[in-house]
């Protein structure tokens, strides 16, 4: 066990700790050997009155059992004088934790001066006059732990709590400042906004919340951060009830709305606020150095570029052909990407997933036992590289209307999770000069966590921008292959919608050219076009269902050329030929006969790596065991156990959201029989739940009803029957 932390020869000056939380610190430092001030002016919740009792009363508490405690009656606005009673009496001050305060809640039209001045005078004053009072002793000792009480109040708002929350918040500006300026001399100072019972609450929460509100399930938070061992500095927590969660500060990688030279005006910020707000892409600056850098980084490149367009439709913008070279090896902001089964789920419909095709529901109901994101997804994650972030590389001043996207390689080093946070990091791989246009290379990685899951070449045609004298070729550029010169081994078609366009712009490429009219009218097309990967999805899916049988885990890469447009309502023909494990394909409208992806290919892992993948196969899942054992015991009674059950179940058991192993208990047929696989015959009941779940249903430590009903298991088929099977489960308990 890790050894206790004690503050043996530390003084702690608690304010406010007659009762409630400070009461609760101011014990919990006695009882671990420090010497306690206990401050509490003694006044009644609204800051009326005052008694000696409350604080006399704690430090007798501590006093009792065995601890170190004097008693200082004084408000905290006499800051000075309560510092002072803990030299007197201890010697020094080595731990504040500003703790005292009251309330007067009032709706803001209500609130007197009086209201908002005691509030401050209490909270925000109190709590710099006494820590103002002990700063320099701390400074000279070089050692310090300084504590600040917030709210969610302060952080969030709250109804009739306009003084208050001003207060609480403005407790977090001065933190944030004395934990840059006490640093240097180790001291730290952390702020929390805690939830807890006490008589400040006691009104609001009902009576079993306060129970589980308990003021002790808070000081641990304090102790831990007034600790010597402990670095933690200029930080905002929320605790209560035992839990503890850490605040920090998000900002949108936002736009930059002006150009150099010109006014800058509200229908331009009006222009970018979807950008602005966009929480797609944050970042989390830490200082004051991180947030106004970024900032004036961005101003310094407009300067010396002439200007940064975020309008991707811009016709003004022009093509600064010279800065191509420069921008060569430029890397891009990179951006967080963040998804869920809606976002997966929502692409899948946008490329033609369908009811209709019963293999098609992993892909867009995520209550299928092996639910999967469509491998091509991998773009939506990266494709904000292309949308945004490339317009802001030095030398790339692009005019997005003459912007093409010409060709996409997409790799997966894994299939994607059901959900991810994904962070993207894109660089300007190469840019090659064709004559008629320029070409961009523009590489994205998006890892989870550390892990690489995907790698994104977007080859972007500059129509008009060529002839700066650059290279025609690169060896970075994923090249596309012409399809063999045979009849294709396969064909599958699908019709498009009407709506199909205005389904997949969902996904994340808000390209009015897509749907608006007027604007493809403009950009010359009759009317609105599919977009291109919306094509490349449909053209994948039919790869995958045609030679994969649909397993996500089978697609290892893919590589495709946009040759034409596709208007909604046209149906996709995909030519496929396979040659080994790459499938080479092209795209064409059925009723003109055009090629409208063309020299395309679709990698797929070959059969042999995949059993050596698989990983029940590797024994890591803690469940193989499991079935291996129900398999073993059936050889002795699995006639008897047939009689009882006469169900085939089949499990799909997953580790991080992907399904790892499926296993069938067959104890239908003959002795019943265990095997490795989906079920041979039809399944009765289809159960998914992850390893550890299921490690844990089978020790009985978790009750599958509960596991059913809170989300952890999840079943299909004939459920009622899974009651015999539990009973059967219930046997390996011991295993
Ligand atoms: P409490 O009312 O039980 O304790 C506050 C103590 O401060 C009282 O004993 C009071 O006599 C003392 N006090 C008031 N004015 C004082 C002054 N001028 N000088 C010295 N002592 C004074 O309230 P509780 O809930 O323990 O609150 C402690 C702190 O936590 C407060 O700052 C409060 O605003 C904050 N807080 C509490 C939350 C909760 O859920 N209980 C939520 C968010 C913040």
């Amino acid at each position: 066990m890790a050894s206790q932390l004690r503050f043996d020869g530390r003084v702690v000056l608690v304010t406010g700790a007659g009762g409630g939380l400070g009461r609760a610190y101011a014990l919990a430092f006695g009882e671990r050997g420090a010497s306690v001030v206990v401050n509490d002016l003694g006044g009644d919740m609204k800051g009326v009155g005052k008694s000696s009792l409350a604080a006399d009363k704690v430090v007798e508490e501590i006093r009792s059992r065995g601890g170190k405690a004097v008693a200082s009656y004084d408000s905290v606005e006499a800051g000075e004088k309560i510092v002072k009673t803990a030299l007197d009496a201890f010697g020094r001050i080595d731990v504040v934790v500003n703790n005292a305060g009251i309330l007067r809640d009032r709706s803001f039209g209500r609130l007197s001066d009086e209201d908002w001045d005691i509030i401050h005078r209490v909270h925000l004053r109190g709590s710099f006059l006494v820590t103002r009072a002990a700063w320099d002793h701390m400074k000279k000792q070089k050692f310090g732990r300084i504590i600040m009480t917030s709210s969610a109040s302060g952080i969030y708002g709250n109804f009739g709590q306009a003084n208050y929350s001003a207060a609480k918040l403005g407790l977090l500006g001065l933190s944030n400042t004395l934990a840059i300026e006490g640093k240097k001399n180790n001291i730290h100072c952390n702020t929390i906004a805690p939830q807890a019972g006490s008589r400040l609450t006691q009104t609001v929460f009902p009576e079993d919340v306060v129970e589980a509100l308990k003021p002790d399930y808070v000081a641990p938070l304090v102790l831990w951060l007034c600790h010597e061992s402990c670095e933690e500095n200029g930080s905002l927590f929320e605790v209560g009830a035992g839990w503890i969660g850490k605040l920090r500060w998000e900002r949108t990688l936002g736009a930059l709305v002006r150009q150099r030279n010109q006014p800058m005006t509200p229908e331009a910020v009006k222009a970018n606020w979807k950008k602005i707000c966009d929480f797609g892409s944050v970042s989390n600056p830490q200082t004051i150095q991180e947030s106004t850098g970024g900032i004036i980084g961005l101003v310094s490149k407009m300067d010396s570029n002439g200007g940064v367009s975020t309008n991707h439709t811009s016709h003004a913008a022009s093509t600064a052909t010279s800065g191509f070279v420069g921008a060569i090896g430029q890397k891009l902001p990179s951006f967080s990407s963040t998804y869920t089964e809606l976002e997966a789920i929502m692409y899948a419909l946008g490329v033609g997933a369908s009811i209709k095709e019963p293999k098609d529901m992993k892909f867009i109901y995520e209550g299928s036992s092996d639910f999967s994101c469509l491998p091509t997804f991998g773009v939506i994650t990266a494709q904000k590289s292309m949308l945004g972030e490339l317009a802001q590389i030095p030398g790339l001043s692009l005019d997005f209307a003459k912007v093409l996207h010409g060709e996409q390689y997409l790799e997966l080093y894994k299939p994607l999770p059901r959900t991810g946070k994904l962070k993207c990091e894109g660089v300007v791989a190469d840019i090659l000069d064709k004559g008629s246009g320029v070409v961009i290379l523009l590489d994205v990685y998006s890892y989870s966590g550390n892990e690489l899951l995907c790698y994104n070449q977007f080859s972007l045609f500059l129509v008009g921008s060529g002839g700066f004298g650059g290279k025609r070729t690169s060896d970075k550029m994923k090249v596309a292959v012409a399809v063999p010169n045979r009849p294709p081994d396969a064909i599958l078609t699908d019709t498009t919608s009407l709506n199909q366009a205005a389904l997949y712009r969902l996904s994340g490429d808000w390209n009015p050219l897509h749907i608006d009219p007027n604007f493809s009218s403009l950009a010359g097309f009759d009317k609105p076009i599919l977009h291109g990967l919306c094509t490349f999805g449909f053209s994948a899916r039919h790869v995958l269902q045609q030679f994969a049988d649909h397993d996500v885990s089978r697609f290892k890469a893919i590589k495709a050329r946009f040759a034409k447009p596709v208007y909604p309502g046209q149906t996709l023909q995909t030519e496929m030929w396979k040659e080994g494990n790459r499938i080479h394909f092209q795209t064409k409208i059925q009723e003109t006969g055009d090629i409208v992806i063309s020299n395309a290919y679709v990698d797929l892992v070959p059969t042999s790596d995949m059993l050596a993948k698989t990983p029940s196969k590797g024994g890591e899942l803690q469940s193989t065991l499991v079935f291996e054992e129900i398999g073993r015991r059936l050889k002795d009674i699995g006639h008897q156990v047939v009689k009882t059950v006469n169900a085939v179940f089949e499990w799909h058991i997953t580790e991080g959201g992907n399904t790892a192993a499926t296993w069938t208990i067959d104890l239908k047929n003959g002795s019943g029989e265990v095997y490795q696989g989906p079920a041979r015959g039809s399944a009765d009941t289809t159960l998914t739940l992850s390893d550890e779940h299921f490690m844990e249903v089978v020790q009985g430590k978790l009750d599958p009803q509960k596991a059913f009903f809170s989300g952890k298991l999840k079943a299909k088929g004939n459920i009622m029957v899974s009651q015999k099977l539990q009973k059967i489960l219930k046997d390996y308990a011991k295993l």
